[in-house]
Order: structure tokens, then C-alpha cells, then sequence
């Protein structure tokens, strides 16, 4: 086994050699002289030091790298106007919010909730788009008041907002429609195909786009699709811009002068050595070139492109390190490590049978020796964060760090257990700033009532 550990990461980990989304390692990482990771300037083993246990830290650096990487792409093959758009269901909070605005990009929200998040970080609501299946009133009503576009998704939607909408503002509505696109990828991160939660069926064109032509209270904007999540193919997306464009198409036929189309995300990350995604430009190029292509053949004027990246912007940018506790070694089976997070702080693995790459962040000159699982501490047999992978051997005390952590950790992640949910630090040129606290014992029990009738019940507890 050898070497094998670190020559690999070594491979995976140079600054902007390629693309973000196909890096293992945020940008930028390196090993420093005593054998310890530093993220952003930092040693990863001392930050866990000074903001505790498991911790995220998010590379500044690698988001805004990652930001730039689908800009430019799309100045250099999209010769119209477009709109990179961060999907913030990925990791929702202020400092990322903040920080990919400053890097150009709207925001992409699903819920009330988002949405606030995104206005409270000043994203301008002229580059915010409100998705989800089912949207409330409240959450309609929000909406239109802050002025964001909202992505209508079906009809019941579509009427509501026709009846908030009168006599208010003139709201910004793009329609949600399901391209019929199958992809692979786990069949819970998958949308574009037929039978789909999501979006109106395309046999209702017709009907929505005769619709809109009678609501001109309402700005139609344009179109959007999303067919899936952690995609490594290209084709998909190729098929899914010629469908779009000749929706385009058929939506100038009855009169509708859509402006915008939106793609939706899905370019997948390299999680393990094995993962090939594409480039973020090879994504653009073939997008770009296709959509351009299809609108000269249908004949329909170039669009404003909108793409929402969650996962390729985000993924690659942030690590958790936990710190290793409890071993149990079962002969000539397996050898259990654990950490004292899991399942409430990364519950991808037991959701999608997820994998990870990990290395030791205070032994990363050390060849990787030992076939190991990493177990969490939660009281779940499947709570297993990574199996049988290789580590330099460890004691009790070392920083089991998680690479690839950016998307759908923070943000999926729960109080399983009543463990309080982690601190998050941005790092960046040796400085580090908590964007996210960790939550302590007394938020646990913020939300809780006691009735009164119970109050006698209590008994006096310990510290
Ligand atoms: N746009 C829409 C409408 C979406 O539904 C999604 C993701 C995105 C954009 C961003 O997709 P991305 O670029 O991140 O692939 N929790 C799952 C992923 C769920 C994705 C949901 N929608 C996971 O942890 O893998």
C-alpha cells in the first residue's frame, strides 16, 4: 500500500489546474513541514482546536474560484447574455449567500426560508429565482413582495399567483416544465424524467402556454428544467437544451416572447479518486454550443442562459474534520474507527450509499497503512461515513478529515440524537471567521415546551 495516500491526493490538489468540480482537495491545500493539512492558510488540526469538534471549514479561495470558472466559460461560448445562479439548497447562510453575490452569481431558494436567507445577505432579488413543488400562499406572497422570479411549477401555483398578483406588483414567473430526460445518478437526486415530482408534463404545453398569453398581468419570463444531480454524462444536458429550445419555439408560435431559459445544475463532483466528472467549461462549451445550434435551426432568438450549479460550485470547497475516538477491531473482519459526528452533520452516505475520500489532517506525511471504517457516533448501524478505506494508522485524538463536503452536508444535516450541529469556518490567506456557530445545549431545547402540569416532574439533573 505504500505511499499510494499521499502521492494520490498530491495528484488531485494543484491550483487551478483544472477544474474545481474535479478536485478532491480544496484549492488550497498543502501539506506543511510537520505533516499537517492547511486549508487557506490554516492548520486544520489547530483550527479544530480553536472552534471545537467536528468542524466545517469552507476554502474561500475554492467557491470563488469555482464562481469564476462558470463565468468565464460562459463569456468565452455563450455569445448571449446569462446568469450563473448559486442553488443555495446546497448550503444556505449569509456568508455563502454573500460571498457567491460578490462573485456575480443570483441565488437559486426553495423555500421561505432561503429566500429570507438570501435577501437578509442583500442578494439583489433581481437575481433571485424561488423554486419548489409547493410553494405555500405565505411563501407565494413573500415572494412576489420581495420581487424575486418565482419558478412556477404547476397549476394550482399558477392560479394562486394570478390571484395575489392582482392589483399588486407584476410578477417575474418562469414555468417549471419535466423534459422527459432520464440521466444516471441515484434515483432520489434524479428529476428530468417523466414521472417526476416536479414541473409541469410537457403534454400540457400547449395549455400553460395559452394561459400565460391571456395573464399579461404577469411577465413571462421564460422556461426553466432540471433533470438531475451528480451527472458525469454531457449528454443529457445536450438532449435537454434542443428540448428546451424548441419549447422556446413553440412559446414564440402563440405569441409568448420568453427572454430567459434556465437549465437547471447537476454537474456532478469528484468525490473519490474513481469520479470523472467533466470540466465546469467542458459543461458550459456543450451546453452553449447546443443551445446556439438549436436556436438557428428552430429560428428563435438567442435566450438569456441561466444555469444553477449547487454542488460543483460548493462541493469541492469544504472539509469536516472530526476528531477520532473509540476503535473496534472484530479479527480478520473490520476494524471500526468513530468520530464523534455522523449521520446529523453528513447524512449523505446512509441517504445515497455516498462515498468519500478522508485523510488524517495531523498525519499526512504518513503512508496509508490500515484498512479501516469510519463509523459515526449516532445509535443507527448504518451510521458508517466511509467503508474499508485505507488511513496511516491512528490513535484516539487524531483529525479525521472529510474532503468534498460542500453540498447537502450543512444543509441536510439534523439534531439526530440531540447532537448540537457543528461550527462552519471560512478560511482564507491564514484567517479564519466562524460563518455558522455551533450550536450548544441551550439551542437544543429552544423550541421545547414543557407544559406546566409536567413541571413538577422534573428531577434535578446533572451538569
Ligand atoms: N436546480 C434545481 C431545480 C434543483 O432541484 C437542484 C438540486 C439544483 C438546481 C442543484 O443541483 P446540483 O448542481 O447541486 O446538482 N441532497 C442531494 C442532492 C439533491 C439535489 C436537489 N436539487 C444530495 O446530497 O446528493
Amino acid at each position: 500500500m505504500g505511499q499510494l495516500h499521499a502521492l494520490d491526493l498530491a495528484g488531485y490538489s494543484t491550483l487551478n489546474a483544472c477544474s474545481v468540480n474535479q478536485q478532491l482537495l480544496p484549492l488550497t491545500a498543502q501539506t506543511n513541514a510537520q505533516g499537517c493539512l492547511e486549508i487557506g492558510g490554516r492548520n486544520v488540526t489547530e483550527l479544530v482546536r480553536e472552534f471545537g469538534s467536528p468542524l466545517y471549514i469552507l476554502d474561500e479561495e475554492t467557491l470563488r474560484v469555482a464562481c469564476r470558472q462558470y463565468q468565464k466559460a460562459f463569456q468565452r461560448y455563450y455569445p448571449g447574455d446569462f446568469q450563473v445562479l448559486y442553488a443555495s439548497k446546497a448550503w444556505s447562510c449569509l456568508a455563502v449567500c454573500a460571498l457567491v453575490q460578490q462573485e456575480g452569481c443570483g441565488i437559486d431558494v426553495v423555500s421561505g426560508g432561503e429566500l429570507y436567507t438570501a435577501l437578509q445577505a442583500n442578494v439583489s432579488p433581481a437575481k433571485l429565482y424561488f423554486h419548489g413543488n409547493n410553494k405555500s400562499l405565505q411563501e407565494l406572497r413573500f415572494a412576489i413582495e420581495s420581487g424575486c422570479t418565482i419558478v412556477a411549477d404547476n397549476w394550482l401555483e399558477l392560479h394562486s399567483i394570478v390571484e395575489l398578483a392582482q392589483g399588486q406588483l407584476r410578477p417575474r414567473i418562469m414555468l417549471r416544465l419535466t423534459p422527459g430526460i432520464e440521466c444516471h445518478t441515484h434515483e432520489y437526486i434524479r428529476t428530468g424524467h417523466l414521472d417526476s415530482k416536479f414541473g409541469f408534463d410537457p403534454s400540457q404545453l400547449n395549455e400553460i402556454f395559452t394561459f400565460a398569453c391571456h395573464h399579461p398581468s404577469i411577465e413571462w419570463v421564460g422556461i426553466h428544467a432540471h433533470i438531475g444531480s451528480q451527472i458525469f454524462e454531457l449528454q443529457p444536458h445536450q438532449d435537454l437544451s434542443v428540448v428546451m429550445t424548441q419549447w422556446l419555439a413553440q412559446a414564440s408560435k402563440l405569441g409568448l416572447p420568453f427572454n430567459e431559459l434556465n437549465i437547471g445544475g447537476g454537474l456532478g463532483i469528484r468525490y473519490v479518486e474513481s469520479d470523472n466528472p467533466p470540466s465546469i467549461e467542458t459543461w458550459v462549451k456543450v451546453i452553449s454550443e447546443s443551445i446556439c445550434n438549436a436556436c438557428q435551426s428552430q429560428q428563435v432568438p438567442l435566450p438569456k442562459l441561466l444555469c444553477e450549479p449547487g454542488r460543483s460550485l460548493i462541493g469541492s470547497a469544504c472539509v469536516t474534520a472530526y476528531t477520532l475516538g473509540s476503535q473496534k477491531v472484530i479479527p480478520q473482519l473490520r476494524t471500526y474507527l468513530a468520530v464523534d459526528g455522523g449521520m446529523s452533520d453528513n447524512p449523505r452516505p446512509i441517504t445515497y450509499q455516498s462515498t468519500y475520500r478522508a485523510v488524517v489532517a495531523n498525519r499526512m506525511s504518513a503512508p496509508a497503512s490500515e484498512l479501516v471504517t469510519i463509523a459515526g457516533k449516532h445509535c443507527e448501524s448504518g451510521d458508517i461515513l466511509l467503508k474499508d478505506i485505507l488511513l496511516p494508522q491512528t490513535q484516539p485524538g487524531d483529525i479525521l478529515t472529510v474532503l468534498g463536503t460542500g453540498a447537502y452536508n450543512y444543509s441536510m444535516a439534523s439534531n439526530y440524537n440531540r447532537l448540537p450541529r457543528p461550527a462552519a469556518v471560512l478560511v482564507r490567506s491564514g484567517e479564519a471567521n466562524v460563518i455558522l456557530e455551533r450550536e450548544t445545549y441551550q439551542d437544543l431545547i429552544r423550541q421545547d415546551r414543557l407544559p406546566s402540569r409536567l413541571v413538577p416532574q422534573l428531577l434535578p439533573v446533572g451538569p
